[in-house]
């Protein structure tokens, strides 16, 4: 029987599709919680240590979200500065501390491998909030789970589908981890559209192309946005060399309802991990397309706390005790 417990959430590359399954098994038995549609105590006395090394409101707050929903506290450090990692702690003896004071870690950082090395000194569950340029497992579970459910709405499934992933391939950790993930099913075609200078890393590509399924390469939008799902992303400036160089790349992928309307299917869902840069010469994911209600955006904020509250459950080994702690509403 596949168990969770004491096991550490790094990288999708831990996740199969049995392993994939279960966390939506037990992310849709979370949904009476996080609507508050009932309450549990199962986590109580229990602490999360909430470790944002870089800037983050979704992860962030729906990791202590989840944490709080399961009846346990969060205590959180937010920014380098305020942790003693700016005087030269490492990341091994930060997390021998921490996990002294806590049952679970959730961390993002913005160095690739710093949260995989992290857990190398904590006892207790480390989950990544994303490491740098490399993953986002936790976001890319609850784009998957949005995906499935949104396609269901059209009958569709996630075997067969047809995505565009549009953007920042190159920076954007998200695209990375969905990407691998999206290994696991079958018979998908992926058009990735980016610019040139910014298309998916090899190494994602070779996972996708050794997984069967059908890849195109392109560098623009105009003609190759009619999938059953459109994720745009935020060019990552921040990941840059320079300003410079992420100016040349600001403001030339955006889409409006117009660029909908002209170039998706009716039924094409937009997705976007944000934050969307809405920053007039940017503004990727207009804010026309609102009201439009194919835009999952929203939706997917909502998954992302019903699988933070299922991996908490599974690697704290509660899962199937949550409904023995239910309180009262
Ligand atoms: N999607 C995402 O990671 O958002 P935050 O940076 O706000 O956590």
């Amino acid at each position: 029987m596949l168990s969770f417990q004491g096991e550490n959430i790094l990288s999708v590359n831990q996740l199969d599709r049995e392993a994939i399954e279960l966390i939506f098994d037990v992310a849709k038995r979370m949904e009476p919680y996080a609507k508050k549609h009932k309450r549990t105590q199962v986590l109580e006395g229990a602490v999360l240590a909430n470790l944002f090394f870089e800037p983050s409101t979704r992860t962030r707050v729906s990791f202590g979200t989840a944490f709080n929903l399961l009846g346990g506290l969060v205590r959180e450090t937010t920014g380098m500065q305020s942790s003693a990692l700016a005087k030269g702690e490492s990341l091994y003896d930060t997390a021998r501390v921490i996990s002294a004071y806590a049952d679970a870690v959730a961390m993002r950082h913005p160095d690739a491998g710093s949260v995989a090395e992290f857990a190398t000194g904590s006892d207790v569950p480390v989950l990544n909030g994303g490491d740098g340029p490399n993953e986002h497992p936790t976001q890319a579970l609850l784009d998957l789970l949005t995906i499935d459910r949104e396609l269901n709405r059209f009958d569709r499934s996630v075997d067969g589908m047809h995505i565009a992933l549009v953007g920042d391939l190159k920076y954007g950790r998200t695209v990375h981890s969905l990407s691998k993930l999206l290994c696991h099913y079958k018979n998908i075609k992926f058009s990735m559209v980016a610019p040139d200078g910014l298309q998916m890393p090899d190494y994602v590509l070779d996972a996708v192309s050794n997984a069967g399924h059908q890849i195109e390469l392109v560098s623009q939008m105009e003609g190759n946005l009619a999938a059953d799902i459109v994720y745009q992303t935020r060019i990552q400036e921040e990941r840059f060399p320079s300003q410079e160089e992420a100016n040349k790349y600001r403001g030339g992928f955006r889409i409006s309802q117009a660029i909908y309307d002209a170039h998706c299917k009716p039924e094409s869902v937009l997705m976007h991990p944000l934050p969307r840069d809405s920053r007039s010469d940017a503004n990727e994911l207009d804010n026309d397309l609102n009201s439009n209600d194919n835009l999952a955006i929203f939706r997917q904020v909502q998954n992302g706390v019903l699988i933070r509250m299922a991996l908490f459950a599974l690697t704290l080994g509660v899962e199937n005790k949550v409904q023995q702690y239910e309180t009262n509403v």
